[in-house]
């Protein structure tokens, strides 16, 4: 049976007994709902180290107020059904990671989205300034959600590797930077995006599209295959040029642009020369769902990689 644990020190005294045995231990942080992608990661991390912990949990500091937390999708057993198939050592799954304050009203504990609790939680970890731009400044609340919770997770699993997909690939240099600032002993594994068979990036939130929006999302996968094209080629050496084409792709397409940067891969900073350097191409947009709201994809690609 794999284990399951749901306590901190339940998940801590594990792993570090498999550390006394002298074996080396990769963690792999989800919020669940695994697709092949996901399942990607833990194969990367089995060949990084002798076991592998994947974590589930849906972390309520990442989310604003008005976003997809309550419909996020959820379904632990078949994770574990499929963290089990794919070789994994053991599983994380929380409850809560957050100090519930007894007698607080609903919703007042769950750091992020609304008013919490003054007793619940205050510290919090920011990158800042590899997390202002793109994601960062339409989820200005998400990177410091995403570090606080990724550093509790170093923090309880003591992993000596850390696996994470550059699907999210501002999240990526985010930690990446995070560990090395804050001297973590650990090694940061970025493992490249997994795409549907039509090119769609795989994600959890694929299952909330509606069909018609399922179609249209294939415009943002077209557009960094046309980028990536047009960069080989040296067709465009502009990024602003490239930005205006994308962006027109998409929005012919019906995708309500979030954003479409171009900006350079390693520090994230400002690009326009394309030609002499490794540049991300970061795209972020809309689509109706099919139960409440819109959901937005993420999807991008290194134009000119080292
Ligand atoms: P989640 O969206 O569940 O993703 C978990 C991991 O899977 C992340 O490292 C993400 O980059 C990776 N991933 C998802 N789809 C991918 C794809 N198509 N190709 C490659 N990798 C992919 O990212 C999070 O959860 C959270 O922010 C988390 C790090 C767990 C902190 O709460």
């Amino acid at each position: 049976e794999l284990p399951v644990f749901t306590t901190a020190a339940d998940m801590r005294n594990w792993v570090r007994k498999q550390k006394k045995s002298g074996r080396k231990v990769a963690l792999v942080p989800t919020m669940g709902y695994l697709h092949d992608a996901h399942l990607s990661l833990v194969k990367a991390a089995l060949e990084k180290a002798d076991v592998v912990v994947a974590s589930i949990y849906v972390n309520p500091t990442q989310f604003a107020a008005h976003e997809d937390f309550d419909v996020y999708p959820r379904n632990a057993d078949e994770d574990r059904a499929k963290l089990k198939a794919v070789g994994a050592h053991a599983v994380f799954e929380p409850e809560s990671l957050y100090v519930q304050v007894p007698g607080a009203s609903e919703g007042a504990n769950v750091v992020g989205r609304e008013t919490h609790h003054p007793d619940s939680h205050e510290t919090y970890v920011t990158v800042e300034r590899l997390q202002k731009p793109l994601c960062g400044g339409s989820r200005p609340h998400f990177f410091r959600g995403v570090c606080t919770v990724v550093t509790k997770l170093f923090h309880i699993c003591e992993p000596d590797v850390a696996v994470f997909g550059r699907k999210d690939y501002q999240q990526f240099r985010v930690i990446s930077r995070m560990v090395r600032d804050l001297d973590f002993p650990i090694e940061v594994v970025g493992v490249p995006i997994g795409r549907e068979a039509d090119g769609l990036a795989m994600s959890s939130r694929n299952a909330r599209l509606s069909p018609e929006s399922r179609e249209k999302a294939l415009c943002l996968s077209r557009g960094l295959a046309w980028a990536e094209k047009a960069a080989a080629e040296g067709s465009v050496s502009d990024s602003a040029a490239v930005q205006a084409h994308v962006r027109g792709l998409i929005e012919e397409a019906g995708g309500k642009v979030d954003y479409v940067e171009l900006l350079h891969a390693i520090n994230l900073g400002p690009v326009t020369d394309l030609s002499s350097q490794p540049v991300l191409l970061a795209l972020a947009v809309h689509f109706p769902a099919k139960d409440v709201g819109t959901v937005r994809l993420i999807d991008n690609t290194v134009l000119n990689p080292d």
